[in-house]
C-alpha cells in the first residue's frame, strides 16, 4: 500500500507535531503547509520540513498527490478547512476541538457525508495505555454499578499565554478557555468511558489572568443511569498538576494520576508520538483496513459536554 500524501493546515505550535508525525510515519508522506492567515509562517515551516508552502485552499488542496488534510489552526478556524477539504473530496482529520460549538460540528460532519470524505478529531490521549485499560476494565464490568466519575485538570498558565496569543482565551476562536482549551482530552475520556449526561450543574468563572473566557469550572454531573461526576477544570491552579481521573463502583475504582503531567504548566512540553498514533489510525482508515475510532459524531460529544457546562454556568 503507497504512503498517503498529507497536507497540515496551519504552521503553528501542533503543525510541527504533525509534520514530525507525518514524517516519522511509513504510511504517510508530507506535501506542506498550508496557512491563509500568515503566508510567513507557512514558508518558515516548509523550510524546516523541507516541503511545500501555500496561502490558499484551491491552490494547497489540488496540489498533486495530496490524500489527507490535517487542520491545525485556532480552534475557530477548524471548520472552514474542514469544509475546504471536503469540498476539494479530501479526507480530513482536525485538531480537538473538532469546532468550537456543537451546531459548527454537525455542518462539519454533514459536508463530509455529503462528499463522501472520511472526516476524524485528533484526542491523541485516546491511545494512552491508562484509557484502553479503564474502557477494558469497565466493560469487563469489574466495577460493578459504576457510581462516580470525575476529573480534575488544576493547570497553569502564565498571563503571557493569553496576552501574547492573538486567539487563545477568545470566544470566536478558542470556543472557551480552561474547558475546551486544555481540559478537553480528560472531558473526552469521561464521555468515552461513562453513559450519556442526563444533567450538569455548573460555575465558571475567570480569576487569575486578563481573558475573556474562563481559567476555573467547577461542574456536577449526573449521568443516564444514574452514577454521578464532577469536572474541576483550569489554567488557574499554579504552579499546575498532574491530570486526574477518579471512576468508582460498588465493586472497584479506577485511580488515573498523572504526576509527570507535562502540560500542566506548559504548552509544549509533550512528544509529537500520539499524533503519529492518530495520524496512521487515520490511514488504516482511509485504507479501509479499520474505522477511525475518533470520527465526527465521536469528537462532539466532548464538545456537547462542554457547551452544557458553559451554558449552565451562563457564560455562554
Ligand atoms: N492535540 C493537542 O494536544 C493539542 C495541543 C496544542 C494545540 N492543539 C490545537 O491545535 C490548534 C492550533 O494550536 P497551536 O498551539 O498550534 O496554535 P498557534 O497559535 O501556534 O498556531 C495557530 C495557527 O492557526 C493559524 N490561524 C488561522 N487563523 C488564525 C487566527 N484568527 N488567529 C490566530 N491564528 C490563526 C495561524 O497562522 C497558525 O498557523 C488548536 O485548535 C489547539 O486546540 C492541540
Amino acid at each position: 500500500m503507497g504512503r498517503l500524501g498529507v497536507v497540515i493546515v496551519g504552521s503553528g505550535l501542533i503543525a510541527r507535531f504533525h509534520a514530525n508525525a507525518v514524517k516519522h510515519s511509513e504510511k504517510l508522506e508530507l506535501r506542506g503547509f498550508c496557512d491563509t492567515f500568515s503566508f510567513e509562517s507557512a514558508k518558515k515551516a516548509a523550510a524546516e520540513f523541507g516541503c511545500e508552502a501555500w496561502n490558499g485552499y484551491d491552490e494547497a488542496l489540488s496540489a498533486p498527490g495530496v490524500d489527507i488534510v490535517t487542520v491545525a489552526t485556532a480552534s475557530g478556524m477548524h471548520d472552514e478547512a474542514v469544509f475546504e477539504a471536503a469540498k476539494h473530496g479530501k479526507h480530513v482529520i482536525s485538531e480537538k476541538p473538532l469546532s468550537i460549538t456543537v451546531e459548527r460540528i454537525d455542518r462539519m460532519i454533514e459536508a463530509c457525508e455529503k462528499a463522501g470524505v472520511q472526516l476524524g478529531c485528533i484526542l491523541q490521549t485516546r491511545w494512552d495505555d491508562k484509557f484502553v485499560d479503564a474502557k477494558r476494565r469497565i466493560e469487563s464490568g469489574e466495577l460493578g454499578k459504576v457510581t462516580y466519575a470525575g476529573i480534575r485538570i488544576p493547570w497553569w498558565r502564565k498571563d503571557e499565554y493569553y496576552t501574547q496569543s492573538s486567539w487563545h482565551g477568545t470566544w470566536n476562536m478558542d470556543g472557551g478557555g480552561a474547558l475546551i482549551n486544555q481540559s478537553i482530552h480528560m472531558v473526552d475520556w469521561l464521555v468515552a468511558l461513562m453513559p450519556p449526561v442526563e444533567e450538569v450543574k455548573a460555575f465558571c468563572a475567570t480569576l487569575a489572568h486578563p481573558m475573556e473566557t474562563e481559567d476555573t469550572v467547577s461542574a456536577a454531573i449526573r449521568f443516564e443511569g444514574g452514577a454521578l461526576g464532577g469536572i474541576y477544570a483550569a489554567t488557574s491552579s499554579f504552579p499546575g498538576r498532574g491530570k486526574f481521573m477518579e471512576i468508582t463502583g460498588t465493586k472497584g475504582t479506577i485511580v488515573f494520576d498523572d504526576d509527570k503531567d507535562a502540560g500542566a504548566a506548559s504548552p509544549d512540553s509533550f512528544e509529537w508520538d500520539g499524533h503519529m498514533k492518530c495520524f496512521e489510525a487515520f490511514a488504516d482508515s482511509v485504507n479501509g483496513i479499520a474505522p477511525y475510532p475518533i470520527d465526527g459524531r465521536e469528537a462532539r460529544k466532548s464538545v456537547s459536554l462542554i457547551e452544557r457546562v458553559y451554558r449552565d454556568a451562563g457564560i455562554r
